[in-house]
């Protein structure tokens, strides 16, 4: 067993072998097709997932113009450790500076987990009404998913829906991956290692995540010694498993292993949504995973507690941010 540092040591699939699903929600069969991918590699791509297309391009729209934006137009709206909502150019993963810069705006209110307020950038009145109602559209796509997800464990569709009532605790992260670093020259993070990736390898934290990504590529998901390509495809989501489905699935739905090559040649455009549960919600593995030959391997997981741990580590480098491994039972 190589070590989790090792993990990006192991070769690329090359584009020969298994590639990642892509499923029509319209079909029938698309239930069972999703229960397949989530056990085989926590990512697969849906098309007829019936999010309007004019919505998706008014939001790339946006996207670009905001990144685009002089940087002190856009520092002005920087998030804090008070309020994680907003713009930051200095994101670290893994303790180590990720050449990219985000947007992160999560539910209308004030967020149940941090007690603060989306911050929005003033350039443009069309900005926040787009991305709220791409929010929105994410967050029902979400729930199709987890409901499918629900049913491939065995339990009824609607079994986890309470966990994200009366409101979720998922946010939209817009990142934009510059060929250039955009830091370059700053003194204030001259001591940071930068990262010879996009994103450094991770699993996302919440229940499952729907992304819109470009068609430039860089995304890779690990499975069994090989890291393969998520290839962008016309119309699609990426969709992939985080580490609260790895609990309520008691490790049928392991959470994906992911990472984002550094840009070489072209500046690239992400939008994941990340779908977690409500404030306070406990997390537990399902009853219909739960056998005498195979009982619980997870302790309950308070989400918010969790939630904020996991973003601690986004500030600074405080040693290892929690994992879910820490959760798990010893045998
Ligand atoms: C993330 C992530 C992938 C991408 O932001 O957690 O994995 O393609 N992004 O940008
Ligand atoms: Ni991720």
């Amino acid at each position: 067993m190589k070590s989790d540092d090792d993990l990006d040591k192991w070769p690329a699939a090359g584009d020969t072998i298994a590639a990642i699903p892509v499923i029509d929600l319209g079909s029938r069969a698309s239930v069972r097709q999703i229960a397949d991918a989530c056990r085989e590699w926590g990512f697969f791509q849906v098309i007829g997932h019936g999010i309007p297309r004019t919505l998706v391009e008014k939001v790339w729209q946006s996207t670009r113009a905001f990144f685009a934006l002089p940087v002190d137009q856009k520092e002005r709206i920087i998030r804090t450790r008070e309020n994680p909502w907003g713009y930051y150019n200095n994101e670290l993963t893994k303790n180590q500076r990720d050449k990219k810069e985000v947007f992160d705006y999560t539910s209308g209110g004030v967020d149940p987990v941090y007690g603060a307020k989306n911050r929005w950038p003033d350039f443009d009145a069309d900005f926040r009404p787009t991305m709220e109602a791409y929010r929105d559209a994410c967050a029902g796509l979400s729930l199709r998913l987890l409901e499918a997800m629900s049913e491939g464990l065995g339990v009824d569709a609607g079994f986890l829906n309470p966990l994200f009532e009366p409101e979720h605790t998922g946010f939209i992260r817009l990142n934009y991956y510059p060929v250039a670093d955009p830091m370059e020259g700053r003194e204030d993070v001259a001591h940071l290692d930068i990262a010879d990736l996009g994103v450094h390898h991770h699993t996302d934290a919440g229940a499952l995540t729907v992304l819109l990504q470009d068609n430039v590529g860089g995304l890779q998901v690990y499975n069994d010694g090989l890291w393969y390509d998520v290839p962008p495809v016309d119309d699609a989501f990426v969709v992939n498993t985080g580490d609260m489905m790895q609990v309520w699935s008691n490790d049928r739905y392991q959470a994906a292993i992911h990472r984002v090559l550094a840009m070489e040649n072209s500046d690239r455009y992400s939008i994941p949504f990340f779908y977690n549960p409500r404030a306070g919600a406990k997390i537990r593995p399902l009853p219909s995973v739960v056998t005498a030959s195979r009982p619980a391997l997870y302790r309950e997981i308070d989400w918010s507690q969790f939630r904020s741990q996991r973003t601690e580590g986004d500030y600074a480098d405080y040693g290892a941010e929690v994992q879910i491994a820490q959760f798990r039972i010893d045998p």
